[in-house]
């Protein structure tokens, strides 16, 4: 099976070399005027210029997709979602917008402790119902790959219940890459004793999971009234002795010191960041960690401080994106949105949001070698966007600028 997408007016590439894009390369889109991209099997063989790309043999007996003056780009890898979380918080949306703080509504019963409720209480099917409906809707908006956590459940039967339904959605149609976030918070059944939590995970949970290839990355929420720094670490160091790569919610509400831990423990992305200093800025740009900013939650819970993306992107640091897709603090499926309220409120540039949204994505999930950008070799996972022009996507903000997503199932699975 080959396609032939043609007829873009700008091919955004993305090309580049291996490493994640720092500074000014992070506003460099590999634009081609006139492009076309070429499809086979799943896989670009090539995309660049029409002229040359449409006198490729393969070209000539292919299926035609015509872009019709749109702009082409690779699809969005959304890096950080809580995709499993069984149906929405709308008490706890009401309760916030009536005044209560995202602390106080825990108190109240709302918060994380409410999903996990919903969550060990659900059978996988329904709890895959409502996975499958968020992808369905991540889709339409331009997402192709996404990272997803587990963590509502905390319990045993629950975490792996999710990790399970991520492991049978994993492919139908999108690419999920899967974290176990068993360091959400302290369950019930562990009240007053983090400690003896992360052993139990460390002893129980991480070896099984990683036996059964449950998921690739390992998450901790490093937070007021989740856990301390301390914790944190010895919790990463057990699941990097297992061999899983490391993601850390960092410095989100207070600032725990979690994104010098990111770096320190060579963590794949560091994310979150909205108190992160100057220092932990510095330590950023000097690693191979990506910063990876969300301020979907930001937005939706109403608060002022956004990340320092301008200040992480002048110093080096490696930019990405998400929508952090959650029922308590980031209930958008749209990373159009996500790059809207980069733009608008962290002053990023549009060129800069989109890389931070397609291929250091796919750098903070470790997956870009087949993601992120339209180059030779990668999955052909593409987007065509009712626009002429790349910067239309952030400025007309809150609809969908999405035209077709194509999706190519990924090689490892087909
Ligand atoms: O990334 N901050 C911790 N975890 C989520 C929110 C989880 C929730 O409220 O359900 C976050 O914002
Ligand atoms: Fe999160």
């Amino acid at each position: 099976m080959t396609t032939l997408v043609r007829g873009a007016r700008q091919l955004l590439t993305l090309r580049g070399d291996s490493r994640p894009r720092r500074g000014a390369a992070m506003r460099e889109l590999g634009i081609v005027a006139n492009g076309a991209a070429l499809i086979k099997d799943g896989v670009i063989v090539d995309a660049g210029p029409a002229r040359r790309i449409e006198k490729l043999p393969a070209a000539r007996r292919a299926r035609e997709i015509d872009a019709a003056g749109r702009v082409v780009m690779p699809g969005f890898v959304d890096s950080h979602t809580h995709l499993v979380f069984g149906r929405p918080r709308l008490g706890d949306y009401e309760m916030r917008l009536a005044g209560a703080s995202y602390a106080e509504i825990a108190a109240a019963g709302g918060g994380i402790l409410s999903s996990m409720k919903a969550v060990r209480g659900m059978p996988a099917a329904q709890l895959e119902a409502q996975a499958r409906a968020s992808l369905a809707a991540m889709a339409r908006h331009g997402t192709t790959t996404l990272e997803a956590k587990s963590g509502y459940a905390l319990d045993e039967a629950g975490e792996l219940k999710t990790l399970r339904v991520l492991a049978r959605l994993n492919g139908h149609p999108l690419d999920i890459v899967p974290t176990y976030l068993g360091a959400h918070i302290v369950p019930p059944e562990y009240r007053g004793k983090p400690d003896a939590y992360i052993d139990w995970m460390a002893a129980e949970m991480m070896p099984q999971i990683r036996r059964r290839k449950l998921a690739r990355f390992v998450d901790v929420y490093c937070d007021d009234g989740a856990f301390t720094i301390e914790q944190s670490r010895r919790y990463l160091e057990h699941a990097r002795r297992l061999g899983f790569g490391l993601k850390i919610h960092a410095e989100q509400f207070a600032h725990m010191g979690a994104a010098r831990l990111a770096v320190e423990l060579e963590a794949a992305s560091a994310d979150h960041l909205e108190q992160a200093g100057d220092e932990d800025i510095r330590a950023l740009a000097q690693s191979n960690t990506i910063a990876t900013l969300l301020p979907g939650s930001v937005f939706h819970l109403g608060l002022r401080t956004y990340a320092p993306a301008r200040a992480l992107i002048e110093a080096g640091a490696a930019v990405a994106l998400a929508t952090d897709f959650n029922p308590g603090t980031s209930p958008t499926y749209s990373m159009q949105m996500v790059l809207s309220l980069a733009c608008t409120e962290m002053r990023m540039s549009p060129a800069e949001a989109i890389t931070a949204g397609t291929i250091n994505g796919a750098h903070a999930l470790r997956v870009s070698d087949r993601a992120g950008s339209l180059e030779p070799g990668k999955q052909g996972n593409l987007l065509l966007l009712d626009a002429s022009d790349y910067r239309e996507l952030p400025y007309y903000f809150g609809a969908n600028n999405v035209h077709m997503t194509i999706k190519t199932p990924c090689p490892e699975q087909s």
